[in-house]
């Protein structure tokens, strides 16, 4: 297990805190993780002991006021009170924090030139329509037209025919279809790779939109002076016998919010073109946008190996 220093990190506590009181605090973490000592479940016993060090040390470290204790449980209880079937405040605690994207770290390890993973987020719906390959996704929500296209091939660059590509993503409003309140069902469908393993959809060019922030999470990003603003993306979760399931968004090359997404979650790999067309160029298969300027995009999709990571 990883050793956590019982002198500070941020050099602030470690300073005018006797030998005396060092060991009483020391007492009581070591008394607190031999709490956990009979758990069964060995897995659990590791992690809670190590939950405890952590937290014990992040209040030693910052010599944590029983004043900012009360406002981190009224903080907890207003992302209590938020929560419900529609509305999740601790995933979205976890993302501005950074620690969904580190798990998506931890639990898609690099594998060859696998594509890199990101962040689900709360708008994947599982009951998205299917189409055809070359159909649209928008289901006639606002935004400028996009093709995009690609390929999804295993590790070892053999194209994967019938792989799943579940895709979604916000209209130019800003709001995916769920956030609506109502029953409609736009930006989102299912397809797959035809028999070359090849894909393409309309779907809208990505615009950036916020977190939901009108919680105790948006709260939190304001007194720090963050936006609560994602970098424009195209959400995908690919997956394919054999492989490893890929969750992951492409972004938009050039966007300016590229290097302060709210949720951490873009990467460089992730980042692609999407190049903008007149209302008079040709379309790829020959659809008639009604005079709307559109863009097209390109991402070819990697699939790790499932044994791995
Ligand atoms: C999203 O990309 O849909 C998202 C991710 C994290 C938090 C909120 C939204
Ligand atoms: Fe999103």
């Amino acid at each position: 297990m990883t050793s956590i220093p019982e002198s500070s990190a941020s050099g602030l506590s470690a300073a005018g805190v006797s030998a005396e009181q060092t060991a009483r605090e020391q007492e009581l973490v070591e008394t607190v993780v031999a709490s956990f000592d009979a758990a069964p479940d060995e897995r659990l016993k590791l992690v809670m002991q190590s939950l405890t060090r952590h937290l014990h040390a992040f209040v030693r470290d910052v010599r944590l006021t029983e004043e900012e204790w009360n406002v981190a449980i009224a903080f907890l209880t207003a992302a209590g009170h938020i929560t419900d079937d529609r509305r999740q405040e601790f995933v979205l605690l976890s993302d501005v924090f950074g620690v969904s994207m580190q798990t998506v770290a931890v639990n898609n390890e690099a594998y060859g030139e696998a594509t890199e993973a990101t962040v689900f987020g709360p708008f994947f719906a599982e009951d998205a329509p299917l189409i055809e390959n070359g159909g649209d996704i928008t289901g006639g929500a606002p935004g400028q037209p996009c093709w995009v296209e690609g390929s999804v091939t295993d590790a070892e660059g053999h194209p994967l025919s019938g792989a799943r590509i579940e895709v979604w993503e916000a209209d130019e409003n800003g709001f995916y279809d769920v956030q609506y309140g109502d029953d409609r069902v736009a930006g989102r469908a299912h397809l797959f790779t035809d028999e070359n393993g090849d894909y393409r959809f309309w779907g809208l060019t990505p615009t950036p939109y916020p977190i939901p922030d009108d919680g105790p999470v948006g709260q939190l990003l304001a007194a720090v002076g963050r936006s609560p603003l994602r970098a424009s993306h195209l959400h995908f979760m690919v997956s394919a016998e054999g492989c490893r399931t890929l969750v992951t968004h492409i972004f938009v090359a050039g966007d300016e919010l590229l290097d302060r997404d709210s949720v951490f979650g873009v990467k460089e790999s992730l980042i692609k073109q999407f190049e903008p067309q007149t209302a008079d160029a040709p379309t790829p298969d020959g659809r008639d946008l009604a005079g709307s300027a559109w863009s097209r995009t390109r991402f070819d999709i990697v699939l790790a190996p499932v044994a791995v990571g």
